[in-house]
């Protein structure tokens, strides 16, 4: 609590502790809040300096209470109903490892680098979270996870596109002897909390080597974070604590951005969506969007076999029996189901765990659709909330961008091999699982077999299971067109193969 204000009478020797009343809060506002029982949002307005009492005015003057007030009590109540039964997605309904062909990979790589030279791809990075898991205040793409070369997520990223536009001219030109080819446009969703910093980032990198205008970023929403009984948390007496919409925002994100038209003008017809903390995402992935356009899927999704039970990750299910697919976010499957076994096969009944690397092809559709949806459907997470009292429990609501896939006419399941796709940077050093250390090493240890594979040799002076040498995406994608560079030549890990 601050002191009353001290008022004192320099021509009197009697000092008085006289308080001058403070201005009433304005009454509208006050009485709009009463209408949704968020009245105790001005409880400290008496103690507020007059900039602060300016702050709070406008803060709450910029929330629509009305969709706040019905998105939170719509959470709520569907918080409190019973789940809808869920069914494993069937074996036969996922394009798994074992079943592909040599000839179907080339296929869909060259079929995908068609489209991508054609420009008919652009890649949709999902960076609006705040990180805190991983304990770092930047944006978490920002973050460099000690590989030889200091390279951060963004600009593993960046250099993994680059790469791609190199592959998909070359092959027009071998293919047409012309070498016209289109670059991939980049969209990048932000928040409040990491949008300055993020185009910072970019602009003094250089944007790693992309064109500026190849990129665009865009902001996602953020809504108010409320208490266990429905009220706002104060952050500070005179400002709401509030938190980004979840990765689901992306979907009226890029409506009140305008940017599907802007996907129209350019002639975008896919989009590839990735999560920022997976250190080995195939960003824009030619034999994924090869395998999307020819399966003619509307929504097509990345998925690994879940490791264990207790994986944070989500899993596809459908909704009921033969219903529509859809993820179980790992925080809302019931342990029992998390660990439930198939008798036949032993594996795990919900297995397919979610990469968060989905294409698109329908998005203008789904985004109508699901965002008439969304006006009401939010996750609850229960989280650590910044207070006027210090962190306290309390719940961030969310969109999840995979509650789209029940809208999408038809989804396309494509598994792929987590050594070779899933380092995700997920918590700080010093944890169990999916930290900065754990996601180098799976880097480096795909690329030692690379290289080795390539024909090159190492030397280390440190066991290899705790080093390996890292592969510049200049160089390669996949580990192809290593030959030239690494045949017959020793390299000592750990260390940084560029050309
Ligand atoms: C996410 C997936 C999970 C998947 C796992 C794979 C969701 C809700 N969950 O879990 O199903 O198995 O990744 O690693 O997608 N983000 C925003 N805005 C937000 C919140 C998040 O852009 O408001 C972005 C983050 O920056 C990140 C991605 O969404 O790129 C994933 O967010 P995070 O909250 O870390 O999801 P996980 O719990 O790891």
């Amino acid at each position: 609590m601050r002191e009353p204000t001290m008022v004192v009478d320099m021509d009197s020797t009697a000092t008085s502790a006289a308080v001058s009343p403070p201005p009433l809060p304005p009454q509208a506002l006050l009485e709009r809040l009463k209408d949704y029982g968020q009245e105790d949002a001005f409880a400290l307005w008496d103690e507020l300096s007059p900039e602060e009492r300016d702050f709070l005015v406008k803060d709450i003057e910029n929330l629509d209470l009305p969709r706040i007030d019905r998105i939170v009590r719509c959470s709520f109540r569907s918080q409190a109903l019973p789940v809808a039964a869920i069914e494993p997605v069937p074996e036969q309904n996922v394009s798994s490892v074992e079943e592909r062909t040599m000839e179907e990979r080339e296929r869909w790589w060259n079929m995908g680098l068609k489209a991508i030279s054609k420009g008919k791809l652009a890649v949709l990075l999902l960076s609006g979270g705040q990180g805190t898991r991983l304990g770092s205040s930047d944006p978490k793409g920002c973050f460099n996870i000690g590989l030889p070369s200091g390279k951060s997520l963004f600009q593993l990223q960046a250099e993994r596109i680059l790469c791609v536009q190199r592959l998909a001219a070359q092959a027009t030109s071998e293919g047409t002897g012309s070498g016209g080819s289109e670059s991939i446009h980049w969209y990048i969703m932000t928040s409040p909390f990491t949008d300055d910093t993020t185009r910072k980032f970019f602009e003094s990198h250089k944007y790693f080597g992309l064109e500026a205008d190849q990129v665009t970023f865009f902001q996602q929403g953020t809504i108010p974070c409320v208490s266990k009984d429905g009220r706002f948390v104060m952050e500070t007496p005179y400002k709401v604590a509030k938190s980004p919409d979840g990765n689901g925002g992306v979907y009226s994100a890029l409506k009140y951005s305008k940017l599907l038209e802007d996907m129209a003008m350019r002639g975008i017809k896919y989009v590839d969506c990735y999560g920022v903390d997976n250190a080995l995402v195939r960003v824009a992935d030619p034999t994924f969007l090869g395998y999307f356009i020819d399966k003619g899927a509307a929504a097509a999704a990345k998925v690994v076999r879940k490791a264990y039970p207790q994986e944070k990750v989500g899993v596809f299910v459908r909704r009921g029996k033969g219903g529509p697919l859809t993820v179980v976010e790992y925080s809302e499957l019931d342990s029992s189901l998390a660990s439930a076994i198939n008798q036949s096969t032993g594996r795990l009944r919900f297995c397919w765990s979610n990469l968060l690397v989905d294409d698109n092809f329908l998005l203008a559709a789904i985004v109508s659709y699901y965002w008439i949806f969304t006006r009401v459907s939010y996750h609850l997470a229960e989280k650590k909330i910044p207070s006027i009292h210090g962190y306290t429990m309390g719940y961030k609501l969310e969109q999840f961008i995979f509650d789209a896939f029940p809208y999408a006419p038809s989804t396309a399941l494509f598994e792929v091999l987590r050594e070779e796709e899933f380092a995700p940077v997920k918590n700080a050093n010093g944890s169990n699982y999916d930290t900065p250390d754990s996601a180098r090493l799976l880097v480096l240890r795909l690329h030692t077999r690379w290289v080795v594979a390539a024909g090159g040799f190492l030397t280390h002076s440190v066991p290899l299971y705790a080093t390996g040498v890292e592969v510049s995406p200049l160089c390669s994608y996949t580990g192809e067109n290593l030959e030239a560079i690494c045949r017959g030549r020793t390299f000592h890990a750990p260390c940084e193969i560029a050309f």
